[in-house]
Order: structure tokens, then sequence, then C-alpha cells
């Protein structure tokens, strides 16, 4: 294959870079990969599809060569400086059009810096995010692109042929200006954090609660993924459950040390939530139940000094393993309706123009929180794409209330036997306070304009008002 000629070139060759590579060349386009370390640019080639066009080179000034321009390229490598140092090699051999798209993980403020950096030199700079691990790149992921919507034009084609399908459609699409693709992506996964840490909690009731072993918690999770609750997430718990661990006869999800890691995206839609004042709080809690299973050796000793003897569930086991999965239908709802409702805010505050019916029609296939919810969802907003929080939806309405008074009765059974469950606390408390015309933080401004003279409005008549309180 002549130089100048190949369709798409892709920097870093890990899994991810190497199988988004090779997706693409399944498609028919001729690709280039680049990597320093020879050994991936081997298994790079070696890999390939018998009969796809797929070079590896070491250098990158190979890869500009062999591009047609404008050059298409992708960086897919560790978050942080790693984007900066490509870019900066980068830049003094691109020409005038050529187009860089980082799919990592980047944030998004690193990204709208860069998309300024490039634009200044006459180049375009696209944030996209990318869901889907490693599998998902290799068959098809769920890709969030953001940026310049002529610079879009350009790779919209390959996008879309290596995109999850899902009823024919791609799951793909311009998702915004600027950094949008990668603030999607984000709260993408801040939804993801909060789905896994309620599914934890759902096992945590079944398994320390009721006394399930993992037979018996692969089939529940398996009817479960069956019906209503059917999703990437459940689908991949369910299998957990019967893996057999190589080293002893145990599972393999037994032996796991309960230490969860973290890279930060969820950490940082917390964060920026807090900045938009807008209110997520299940995927906050998530995080913080992840900062706490790594107090390991604080628990540990926290379990000897408040040892409590075990409370015998009250219910026959089957009714509240349907509760069970009640409670996780509904908070996986409140989830999903605290990240949208987020993207909904910044997409007006940040200016980024995010329309939300292609947020949860690209969400439906590919990605780490698939779910037919989804598809629910995508009604929703396609009957009104400025819907602020999709509880404000009527089939929304319909399908929690059916499900609240279990989720009521899981955390009752919960605080009863003395098993966590902040995430599920969590999404029912902020369904409550949404659903309440009057909260208590009237007093809270009585409090404020009581000790600073904060001031307070009034309910009966316009303007701003002081008291004083102790007089
Ligand atoms: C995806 C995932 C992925 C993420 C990992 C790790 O959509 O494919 O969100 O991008 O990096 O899930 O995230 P944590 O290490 O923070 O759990």
């Amino acid at each position: 294959m002549a130089n100048n000629s190949f369709k798409f070139g892709m920097i870093g060759l890990g899994v991810m870079g190497r199988n988004l590579l090779l997706n693409m060349a399944d498609h028919g386009f001729p690709v280039v990969g680049f990597d320093k370390d020879t050994q991936k640019t081997s298994t790079l080639e070696s890999t390939a599809t018998p009969g796809t066009t797929v070079k590896g080179v070491n250098t990158l000034a190979e890869m500009i060569q062999a591009l047609e321009k404008p050059r298409r390229l992708m960086m897919l490598v560790p978050a942080g400086k790693p984007v900066d140092d490509v870019i900066n090699d980068l830049i003094p051999l691109l020409d005038k059009g050529d187009i860089v798209i980082d799919g990592g993980n980047s944030h998004y403020t690193d990204t709208l810096r860069r998309v300024k950096l490039l634009q200044e030199k006459g180049f375009h700079f696209m944030g996209v995010g990318i869901s889907g691990g490693e599998q998902g790149a290799r068959t098809g992921p769920s890709i969030m692109p953001g940026g310049d919507p002529e610079a879009y034009t350009h790779v919209q084609p390959l996008l879309e042929a290596v995109a999850a399908k899902v009823n024919g459609s791609p799951c793909v699409a311009h998702l915004g200006k600027d950094a949008a693709g990668h603030y999607v992506k984000m709260v993408h996964n801040g939804i993801e954090y909060a789905i896994m840490q309620l599914i934890s909690e759902t096992y945590d009731l079944l398994h320390r609660g009721l006394e399930l072993d993992n037979d018996e918690l692969y089939k529940i999770y398996k009817s479960w993924n069956e019906g209503e609750l059917q999703s990437f997430l459940v689908e991949i718990t369910r299998d957990i459950f019967l893996k057999k661990d190589e080293k002893t006869d145990n599972r393999l999800v037994d032996m796991i040390l309960d230490k969860a890691g973290a890279k930060g995206t969820g950490k940082w839609t917390s964060q920026d939530a807090m900045d938009l004042g807008l209110p997520i709080p299940v995927i906050d809690m998530a995080v913080s139940m992840r900062e706490l299973s790594a107090y390991k050796e604080e628990r540990t000793k926290a379990a000897t000094m408040y040892k409590t003897s075990t409370v015998d569930m009250p219910i026959p086991q089957e009714v509240f393993i349907q509760q069970v999965h009640d409670a996780l239908y509904f908070a996986t709802i409140i989830s999903y309706a605290q990240g949208l409702a987020m993207l909904h805010k910044a997409s007006i505050e940040l200016g980024m123009e995010i329309p939300m019916p292609e947020v949860v029609r690209v969400w439906r296939g590919g990605c780490i929180i698939r779910s037919s919810l989804l598809e629910v969802f995508y009604q929703s907003f396609t009957k009104n794409p400025d819907l602020p929080n999709i509880l404000l939806d009527e089939d929304i309405c319909t399908l929690l209330s059916a499900k609240r008074q279990n989720m009521r009765n899981v955390i009752i059974h919960a605080i009863h036997m003395g098993y966590p469950v902040a995430g599920l606390m969590a999404a029912l408390s902020y369904f409550d306070a949404y659903r309440s015309e009057r909260m208590p933080t009237n007093l809270i401004q009585a409090q404020r304009d009581y000790f600073g003279a904060h001031t307070y409005q009034r309910i009966d008549e316009p303007g701003v008002f002081h008291s004083e309180w102790n007089k």
C-alpha cells in the first residue's frame, strides 16, 4: 500500500488502541498504528484479520507520511501529560486541516485547552469518548465525539462503520461543541460508578444477608438480565459468579480483595456536578464507597469493635429477592436521571449544545452502561429534547411508581439487618426530596439569616428580607 493513502492512524497500541484500529481495518479502511514499542507494532500486524491492510510503524514521521490528507489520527494514551507529550511531538509534523482525536478519558477542561491550542495552529482537535472496554473496541464500541462539526464530517463514515449498531443505527453521533464528547463520557462513567455500586449492594444483601451461594446468585442475576433489568453490567455480574479461581477450588469473586480502584472519572463527575450546582448523590455515594473500601485495615478493626448479632430476614426469601430486584431497577433509573440532568444543565451552562436524544441513542449499544432502559429514555427525550430531568416524564413516573414501595421495603430490611446500602438510600432520598414541593430548607434560610444576616425570601411577597431573630 502506497504512502499518503492510509485512511486512519492510531497513536498508542495498548489493547484498546490496537483493537479499535483492527476494527477499522475489518471495515475496509487501510490503517496505520504507531507505537515506540516494536513488540506492540508486530502484535498489531500479526493479529490483523487476513486480507485487511494494517501497518505498524515505530516513528511518528512514518505514520504522518503514510496517511492521506487531511490526516485523521487518534491517540489512545493515558490521560494527562502523555496526551500533551503526543500533541507536542505531532505539532511540527502536521499540515493545516489535519484532524487529531483524543480517544482517551481526558478531563474536559484539558480538552478545551487543547482544542484552542491546535485551532490556533490551523489543526482540528476532537475529544472523543469511547466506551465498551477491550471487547467493545474490537467489535463495536459506543462513540461520543465532540468538537468542530466540520472536522467531524471527515471522521463520521469511519466512526459510524466501527461503532456498535442498535436497530441498524450506529452508536455514534456528534454530541456537541468543543469538549462535549469528553464531558458526555465523563458523565457516562459517573453513571457507570453508580450502577456498579447499586449492583454490589444488591449482591451484599443476597450474599451476606440471605447467605445465597454463587450458583444461586448466578441464577438470580441471570433471570434479572432476562427481564426489565437487562443490561451489560447485570449480564457480566451474572457471569462473574460462575468463574472459578485457577489457584484454589473457590470461585474467583470470593478470592478478590474488597478494595475498589478508580481512575478518576467518577470523582471528576462529582466534582463538576458540585461546580454546576446539580445534585448527583448516587454517583457521589458510589465514589465515596469506593474510597471507603480502601480503608480495609480500619474497617477490619471497626468490625471487631461494632459487632452485631445477625438478624434474620423477617419475610420469605423469594419475596425479598423480588424487592431487591425492584429496588435495583428503581435506583438505576435514578442514577441515569441524575447523570442526564447533569448533562442537560452542563450543556446550557457551559454552552456545549449537547443533543440529549442523541446521547441516550448512542448509549443504547456498545457502552458499559447500555441497558434496555436506554430505549425508554430515548423515547422520553425524543418526545421532549429539553427535558430537564427524566423523572418529569410520565412514562418514567409510571415505571418508578410501580417499584417505589419495594424500594422502601429493601431499605427498611437492610437497616434492620445492618447492611450498608448507601447508593440505594441516596437514590430514594433524592427521589423523596425531588418530589417534595416544600423542602425543609426554609429552616436553613432562617438559620442563615439568624447567625449571618444572609437574608431570605418569603412565600407571600417578593423581595429579600432580614429579621432580628433573638429580639
Ligand atoms: C468504558 C469505561 C472505561 C473506564 C473503566 C475504568 O466506558 O469503557 O468507562 O472508559 O476507564 O471502566 O474506570 P475506573 O478505573 O475509574 O473504574
